[in-house]
């Protein structure tokens, strides 16, 4: 059940390219949390920003007590949230959102992160992890050796991890598509794969696609702007196309879409749903 929670910064790093580490005591919370569900950060005590900002699970540890968040900053919120320091008490409502599905016995699942949106897909492996279960492949994608350098330092058990990096300073140049799709062609056959994804829209859009080119379920996890964060606003719509069991539940837009809610509903949608526009969800 959705509560808010006192939490203070344990950790907090700056990283390359506008990136943040964060990391709180929250031991509610790190007990409740699994990954896919995100939570609402007020990021200052008064009413500026008046809205909370949502951020994906990086990992709990719960004996600890502890959760992190990744983050980048690209307006006021998250500005400010960069700037935190150990000892800083914010407010965290959640755990908001669903889940991504519970892997299955004999498949293997293929995370696609670009950037921040890491944090989700690292959280579904530690969880695997933590199972004993090590049938994951990690592929991300940074900008920079920096970003992907820092990145890798958060996350030293990962295994099976695939980096490419836009200008090629480090690990595969190019886009981490290219290297999820090279990946595909030499490895498809015989095995039962899942893709997962959350980035930048036009990385997700792209994966959905090659989801589609060698016929594998994907899930994606997206940021759609959010008020709310819990059903209220509907300012989180995501169109789609609906199946049997949304079919039924969603009413039907005239040319046979529904408008699901990304805070309720998702952030973990069926990708090949998605209605994709301008490489982003429409
Ligand atoms: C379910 C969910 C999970 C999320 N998880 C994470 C996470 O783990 N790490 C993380 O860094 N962010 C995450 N986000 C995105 C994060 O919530 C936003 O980046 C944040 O709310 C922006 O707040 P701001 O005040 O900095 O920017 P605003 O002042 O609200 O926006 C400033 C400008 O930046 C643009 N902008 C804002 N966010 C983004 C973005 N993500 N990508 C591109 N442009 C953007 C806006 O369109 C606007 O033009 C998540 C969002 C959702 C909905
Ligand atoms: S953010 Fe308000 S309904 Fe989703």
């Amino acid at each position: 059940m959705l509560k808010d929670y006192e939490v203070a910064v344990t950790k907090a790093q700056k990283l390359p390219g506008r990136m943040f580490f964060l990391e709180f005591e929250a031991p509610g919370l790190a007990k409740k949390c699994e990954p896919g569900e995100f939570v609402m950060l007020k990021v200052e005590p008064g009413t500026d920003p008046f809205l909370r900002r949502a951020f994906s699970v990086f990992y709990t540890e719960p004996k600890r007590g502890k959760l992190a968040i990744l983050g980048k900053s690209y307006g006021f919120g998250t500005t400010r949230l960069r700037e935190k320091k150990a000892g800083d008490r914010l407010k965290m409502a959640g755990p908001l959102g669903n889940r991504f599905g519970q892997a299955k016995k004999k498949e293997t699942a293929l995370l696609v992160a670009g950037g921040v949106g890491l944090a989700p897909l690292y959280f579904y492996q530690q969880v695997l992890a933590a199972e004993r279960r090590k049938e994951t492949y990690l592929f991300l994608g940074t900008r920079t050796k920096a970003e992907a350098l820092a990145l890798k330092r958060l996350m030293p058990q990962t295994v099976n991890l695939q980096i490419a990096t836009d200008d090629g300073s480090y690990g595969y140049e190019g886009r981490v598509t290219d290297l999820l799709e090279k990946w595909l062609e030499k490895n498809r056959s015989g095995q039962v794969l899942r893709l997962l994804s959350c980035g930048p829209d036009p990385m997700m859009a792209k994966t959905v696609e090659l989801a589609g080119k060698f016929d594998l379920p994907i899930e994606v996890s997206l940021e759609t702007a959010m008020a709310c964060g819990w059903g209220i606003c509907i300012g989180c719509a995501v169109k789609s196309v609906p199946d049997e069991k949304t079919a039924s539940e969603f009413p039907k837009t005239p040319d046979g879409f529904i408008f699901q809610r990304a805070c309720v509903d998702g952030p973990v949608f069926n990708g090949h749903r998605v209605v994709w526009e301008s490489d982003g969800p429409a």
